[in-house]
Formats: structure tokens, sequence, C-alpha cells
């Protein structure tokens, strides 16, 4: 399910599908929704999550992968292979009581991260907010809502695991929490903004509230 009226896109990871970055972005990238085995070209890299979901990947092509729920090529970067658990608490603070952990921070500033976010129960107070760069986003557990738009225009769209969320640069947009459970997200960054500290980290910077 596609919302081209402000650049946001849903998938259900249980129907393969593709995505690939407008032909104006700053960045390229293509994300592969749902089973794909695919394979990546040497100077590409490529961030995928194992069928467990425990486990978060990223490599360097060239490589072949199978995935079975959300893997995103970034063209033109190639950090080092590396994986890491998905278990464990957050770590860093976020806007309106949200956090985050980087479960691979950027090399350099201003490079790709994937990061895990933490809404907690109840959060309908998340402020309302762009990001320069585009967001690839896998919902891990937990369920809420997603609000993309403008005031006199925004279209509410239920967050469930598995789902796949693409956000366009600039797409405004917030997500908010009605039950006891918190919701956790897996955004991968296609290219960051600056920082690695309280209050100062690719989470908080990457977010400018509208
Ligand atoms: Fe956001």
């Amino acid at each position: 399910m596609t919302n081209n009226l402000f650049g946001v896109h849903y998938f259900p990871t249980d129907v393969p599908a593709t995505f690939e970055s407008r032909p104006g972005e700053l960045y390229h990238y293509k994300a592969y929704i749902g089973s794909h085995r695919l394979e990546v070209a040497q100077g590409d890299c490529v961030y995928f999550f194992n069928e467990s979901l425990d486990t978060a990947f990223v490599k360097r092509g060239p490589c072949t992968i199978e995935t079975a729920h959300l893997a995103t090529v970034i063209r033109g970067y190639m950090p080092p292979d590396a994986s890491c658990s998905l278990s464990g608490v957050t770590t860093l603070p976020y806007i309106n009581g949200c956090s985050t952990r980087q479960l691979f921070p950027p090399i350099r500033l201003g490079d790709p991260t994937l990061q895990l976010l933490k809404i907690p129960p109840f959060s309908k107070e998340q402020d309302h907010h762009i990001h320069s760069t585009s967001r690839v986003v896998l919902i891990l557990s937990g369920k809420g809502k997603s609000i993309v738009g403008v005031a006199d225009k925004n279209i509410t769209t239920a967050l469930t695991p598995g789902m796949a969320c693409i956000f366009e640069p600039m797409a405004p947009h917030h997500f908010e929490t009605h039950t006891e459970e918190p919701l956790i997200a897996l955004p991968l960054h296609i290219f960051s903004s600056i920082g690695a500290i309280e209050k100062n980290h690719p989470m908080f910077n990457g977010t400018v509230q509208v």
C-alpha cells in the first residue's frame, strides 16, 4: 500500500515486493520486501534480518543472500560485514519518551545506520516530524499507528509486526501506540545525520519537528 501524496509506503512482508529510491534522490537504495534471493554487487552493501528475526546483518558485495522479511541494498557504501542481536534494551534517549539503540552506528559522520527504536505504551505525544533522508523501517513487535500528512490531511495506517514502511525524504509523519506493549521498529537511515552521544545522535539529529 503506497501513499504517494506524502511519500510513505507500507508493505506486508508475506508478499514479495521491491521499492527503489526515486531518480531524483541524493542516495540510491533498493528495498526487497518479503522472500527474495538477491545478488549484491561489488561497491554496494545490504542490510537484512535472519528468518527468526533475532539478528540483523550488514554485508558488503559481492555476495548472495536470502531474505524472508526485508533487505535493503545501498549503492556505493561498503561497511565491513557485521551482525547484531535484536534483543536487549535501548541505550539513547530520543524525542517524546522514545528511545533508541544503534544496531549499526554510522562508521563516519553521516553514514547509513540501522537503529532499534522503542516507542513506549500509550505514546500519543510524538511530535510530527520529517527526515532529510529516506527511512526503510521494519516493525519488529508491538502495534501502533502511523500518522502521515499535514494538519488538514492526515492519513492513519495501522502498524503490525512484520510490516515494512518506507518514508521518502521530508515525508511528515509520527507513530503512536495505544496498548500496553511498546512498539519496536528498526529504521534504516539511508545516510544519516551527525553525532553519537546523548541528544546528539542520528535518531535525534535526523528528526526535525514540524
Ligand atoms: Fe520518523
